[in-house]
């Protein structure tokens, strides 16, 4: 799977949702996060982030470990989400 790590948090580009073919981004106020059981490490995600948010977790770098747990979890209680948003202000 992939893993959307803490370079998201408060910037949430969205431009990763909108070319993900299985619709396995969810959403929460201040970022985005993976399903696990529904990512096919199809890759398009990845190039698209302008931030470089997005790892293969086998990749993840280590102080952003901790994601690959938090994405599994987080993404299993909040809505999908499939269309670009403005990014938020803080980025
Ligand atoms: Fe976040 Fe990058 Fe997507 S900032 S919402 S992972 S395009």
């Amino acid at each position: 799977t992939h893993v959307v790590t803490e370079a998201c948090f408060n910037c949430k580009y969205t431009d990763c949702v909108v070319v993900c073919p299985v619709e396995c981004f969810y959403e929460a106020d201040s970022m985005v996060y993976i399903n696990p059981d529904e990512c096919i490490d199809c890759e398009a995600c990845v190039p698209e982030c302008p931030v470089e948010a997005i790892y293969h977790e086998d990749n993840v770098p280590e102080k952003w470990q901790e994601y690959i747990q938090i994405n599994a979890e987080k993404s299993q209680e909040l809505p999908v989400i499939t269309e670009k948003k403005e990014p938020l202000a803080d980025c």
